[in-house]
């Protein structure tokens, strides 16, 4: 069903990625050992990896909120017990994996363990192609980071059978975090795929509402439809929350759009207060350096240290808000208006 709000995990119900899908299949059909799926928040990155491992052998991980490593081993055994249809054969007598019904248990400490490393030797020494995708890889924070960048380093260089899918929201943090022009980084000078997964055009934003709509047998006026998809232009993840929100009772779009503008500015209200002050004169029509610093001045009564709002507005666009002074999403440049 599109309007699911869960990523998808089949490619029956993703909409229009096929071209994303034979990407991946080629470089995985190639053996290319690292790729990198780079898009905004809500673009449809998880269900394109999800739907692509349909039919390959691999582990999808989702990294979010992972700290210790007690945590980076939890979601290992649930990546591996979530494939476990098409892994079984590969885990069987595999030292500190076993699987109890639909479960994957991981011993990582102590006598007859396995490291992620060891589990991805051994997984190399069966000859056939195994996806690892690590989504959201951004977030981490030494050690773990350091921990996780050896590992796909490792693999890279090693293991001839595995490759490497990282994925992640704030797409200069994703590239910092794999470090390619960083000669400190473990995974400095590799080279690697990128795949940009983008926004939906009017035409095809338009189609998946009429779809997702049909598919509930719901008529919906192509009025609604147009003015939802000016509004949310092609972010999916808001086009299945309107449908959804429409599906469910609520009529009146502008209710729709608050709640996503709220679930943006809770997002938003995270940033310390030049980044929140930037993204406030940035929805407010500024677009350029001098005028945004003159802005925030003159709200704030202070003066901005020149070097200090560069760092702030870098720091907005490495983490896909905006770019070129411009929001990527118009959510976000909505929800910043009410920023303070
Ligand atoms: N091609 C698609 N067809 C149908 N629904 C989709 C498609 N892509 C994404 N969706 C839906 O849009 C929403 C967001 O998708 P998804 O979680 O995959 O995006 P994401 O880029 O990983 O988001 P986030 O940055 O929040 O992790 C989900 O409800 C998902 O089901
Ligand atoms: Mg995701």
């Amino acid at each position: 069903m599109l309007f699911d709000l869960r990523p998808k995990s089949s490619r029956r119900d993703l909409f229009n990625r096929e071209l994303e899908l034979k990407f991946l299949d080629d470089a995985a059909g190639r053996g290319d050992p690292l790729i990198l799926v780079l898009g905004i928040r809500r673009i449809g990155k998880t269900s394109i990896l999800r739907s692509f491992l349909e039919n390959w052998n691999g582990i999808y991980i989702d990294m979010r909120g992972v700290v210790r490593t007690a945590d980076l081993y939890e979601r290992l055994s649930e990546g591996l017990s979530d494939s476990l249809g098409r892994l079984k054969r590969f885990l069987k007598n595999i030292r500190g994996i076993r699987i109890l019904d639909v479960e994957v248990e991981v011993k990582w400490r102590g006598r007859d363990s396995i490291s992620f490393l060891g589990l991805l030797e051994e997984l190399n020494r069966r000859r056939e192609r195994i996806i690892m995708i690590l989504d959201e890889v951004q977030g981490l924070r030494p050690p773990i980071s350091m921990e996780v960048k050896s590992l796909i380093a490792y693999a890279y260089d090693n293991l001839e059978n595995v490759t490497v899918i990282l994925s992640g929201s704030e797409i200069g943090l994703l590239r910092n975090f794999v470090g390619i022009d960083n000669s400190a980084s473990p995974l400095y000078g590799r080279y690697h795929l990128d795949l940009m997964v983008k926004r939906f055009p009017k035409d095809l934003s338009m189609e998946f509402l009429r779809q997702g709509f049909k598919e509930l047998n719901m008529s919906v006026d192509e009025g609604i439809i147009e003015n939802a998809v000016n509004l949310f232009d092609g972010i999916v993840g808001w086009l299945v929350f309107f449908g959804r929100s429409y599906v469910d009772g609520v009529r009146d779009l502008k209710q729709i759009s608050n709640v996503a503008v709220q679930m943006a500015l809770n997002e938003l209200n995270k940033l310390d207060w030049k980044g929140r002050m930037v993204l406030k004169a940035i929805a407010e029509g500024e677009n350029s350096w001098s005028t945004i610093r003159r802005y925030v001045e003159e709200k704030r009564g202070i003066t901005i240290p020149k070097s200090s709002l560069t760092r702030t507005i870098r720091k907005l666009e490495k983490l896909s808000i905006i770019e070129n002074y411009r929001f990527l999403d118009p959510v976000y440049r909505e929800a910043s208006k009410r920023l303070r």
